[in-house]
């Protein structure tokens, strides 16, 4: 028999049968290892031709747990985000673009529901982040949601850490409308709040213990800029996560794919070594990599004192900063190398 093809699970069919399949039951049956019937039982055949699933008799099992964009054991998570995928896919056979425009509610909504697995992943590494584990434990944690979308991913983090509150930024104002109605159906309006602000424009100072900041939607100037707007707005101690649109797997297929999409979304392609590279010279240290669902996310620590070097544009000499007021001139490079590199899991 020949090897299954490892473009066949972005098959646009194979998309709709897991979707359908976590829509509607189907997939929550199969994880809890029942037979299933009619049309799950179809689209179970074809995901496991496809590769996703795995049979054994009358039961079906994930074939690769880790191989998963959106979290294959949160069926709603999973159901939303294929949707996502495929609207956004949809669009894009249509009209061109896929850039996140805010026009589809359908897709904010999806992908905002999708992404709330953030937190989930930023709750599993806290340990790794002494700063935040500290005020996120004593239910004093302060979190910056670059990016916030409908909020999903501050929500979240309010609802694992009793006492948390969250400060998103986002571009959009119907993004953010959707946000409020999002944050105020869940009683969360005294915790999150929503600000229509670039993050290239944040002026907050030592305000956060963590900060999230999406390399994959950001521009590269607003990156750059962003992340020195955030290492001003951690606190000393504070971390910085990132997540980065690189595949963790050795596959030239979803290589080429994670690189077109990264054309489309705005952030344009990144390396690893671009990330820490970039990380560190803004000022940031203990850079560390993890893998979670198929992402990459680079942990950085703001430190209490940063040595930063700038590493486009004209300015080419070191600043220091502390208490967020620049120091004086300085030059020193900063060595990524000390990077922890992917596959040193956190
Ligand atoms: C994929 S969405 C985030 C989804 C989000 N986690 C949720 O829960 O819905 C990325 C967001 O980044 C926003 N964005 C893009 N550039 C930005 C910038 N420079 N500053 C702040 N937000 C920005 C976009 O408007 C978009 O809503």
């Amino acid at each position: 028999m020949r090897e299954v093809d490892p473009a066949a699970r972005f098959h646009p069919m194979v998309l709709a049968a897991q979707a359908r399949l976590a829509h509607q039951g189907g997939w929550s049956r199969m994880l809890a290892g029942e037979p299933l019937e009619d049309d799950d039982l179809v689209d179970a055949e074809l995901l496991t031709a496809a590769g996703v699933l795995v049979r054994d008799g009358d039961a079906f099992a994930l074939a690769d747990p880790d191989g998963h964009h959106h979290d294959p054991m949160d069926p709603m998570a999973l159901a939303s985000g294929t949707i996502a995928d495929l609207r956004r896919a949809l669009r894009y056979a249509q009209r061109g673009g896929v850039g996140w425009t805010g026009e589809d509610p359908v897709v904010v909504r999806a992908q905002g529901r999708a992404s709330s697995l953030a937190a989930d992943m930023i709750a599993e590494q806290m340990g790794a982040m002494p700063g935040p584990h500290e005020a996120f434990s004593a239910g004093r944690g302060r979190f910056l949601d670059v990016g916030v979308g409908v909020a999903a991913i501050s929500l979240r983090m309010c609802e694992l850490f009793p006492g948390a509150t969250a400060v998103g930024l986002d571009i959009l104002p119907d993004v953010l409308e959707a946000a409020r109605r999002e944050v105020a159906d869940r009683g969360y309006d005294g915790q999150v709040e929503l600000r229509l602000l670039d993050v290239a424009e944040l002026g907050e100072e030592e305000t956060f213990d963590l900060a999230w900041l999406p390399q994959p939607f950001l521009p590269p100037a607003a990156l750059e800029e962003g992340l020195e707007r955030v290492r001003h707005a951690l606190r000393p101690e504070g971390w910085l996560v990132m997540p980065l649109n690189v595949p963790t797997r050795d596959c030239s297929f979803e290589k080429a794919l994670s690189e077109h999409s990264s054309h489309l979304l705005g952030g344009g392609p990144m390396s690893q070594d671009e990330a820490e590279r970039l990380v560190a010279s803004v000022g940031y240290e203990d850079l560390t990599w993890c893998e979670y669902h198929g992402l990459s996310l680079l942990l950085a620590r703001r430190p209490e004192v940063a040595t930063v070097t700038r590493l486009r544009g004209k300015v080419t000499g070191a600043d220091r900063t502390h208490g967020g007021r620049r120091l004086g001139e300085e030059h020193g490079v900063v060595d990524p190398a000390g990077a922890r590199r992917a596959g040193d899991r956190c």
